[in-house]
């Protein structure tokens, strides 16, 4: 089953904790955490005390994304911080294997995220080392974007990749995913669907409900 990664980029930090206890009674499978630096990308969002605060009170799977540069610096503050999974840009590591084999070392799972610009074979090298390969469908960044269609070609040769190299990792897409668009990239063979804004219209409930039926 498709899983869905519900991003708290689009929450509303006054009620953080009270939408998360409903993606979590509502059954979303991971919470992605938007972790932006400034320099990666051009916008801020939030850090290490964010993530320490809400794993106090959820079970969820908290899959991080870090849109930082040189994130191995900060990947022993995040696992502590209570991460599952550590997702890192290949193009913000300036040793992405060595990145990947720091997050494991830290007993926690470790994913690799490429920009809709970043030719997919860039992953060839090391594609059996993550247990998550994130193909962005908009420029890190932001919510709220439209998705980039290129994403369909580029899960299909991800995912083909991985057969060729008995890979295993999860295929996940993120950004601009809506209720239009969702069956589409299931269909595509996408494990992990991320959905920000379309996630958090109110009523979270409903929008959640909607997004999971388009996957029957
Ligand atoms: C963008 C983030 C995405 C974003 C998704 O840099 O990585 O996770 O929050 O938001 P939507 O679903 O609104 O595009
Ligand atoms: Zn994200």
């Amino acid at each position: 089953m498709t899983k869905i990664a519900p991003s708290i980029l689009s929450a509303d930090f006054n009620r953080l904790g009270e939408q998360i206890a409903i993606l979590e009674r509502e059954g979303a499978d991971y919470l992605h955490i938007d972790v932006m630096d400034g320099a990666f990308v051009p916008n801020i969002s939030f850090g290490i005390p964010v993530v320490k605060s809400i794993r106090k009170n959820t079970k969820m799977f908290f899959d991080v994304h870090l849109m930082i540069n040189e994130p191995v610096r900060y990947v022993r503050d995040f696992a502590e911080a209570g991460a599952d999974l550590i997702c890192v840009h290949y193009e913000a590591c300036s040793n992405i294997i060595g990145t990947l084999e720091e997050i494991k070392s830290l007993g926690k799972k470790c994913g690799v995220a490429i920009k809709p610009g970043t030719p997919v074979e860039v992953l060839s090298p090391f594609i059996t080392i993550p247990d998550l390969i994130l193909v962005m469908s908009v420029e890190p960044g932001f919510g709220g974007q439209k998705l980039n269609k290129n994403v369909y070609e580029r899960v299909k040769e991800v995912k083909e990749m991985l057969a060729d190299a008995n890979g295993t990792a999860e295929v996940e897409v993120d950004g601009g995913v809506t209720v239009d668009n969702i069956a589409g990239l299931a269909a595509a063979g996408v494990d992990v669907i991320v959905t920000g804004s379309a996630a958090f219209k109110d009523p979270i409930e409903e929008s959640l409900k909607k997004l999971r039926n388009e996957l029957k």
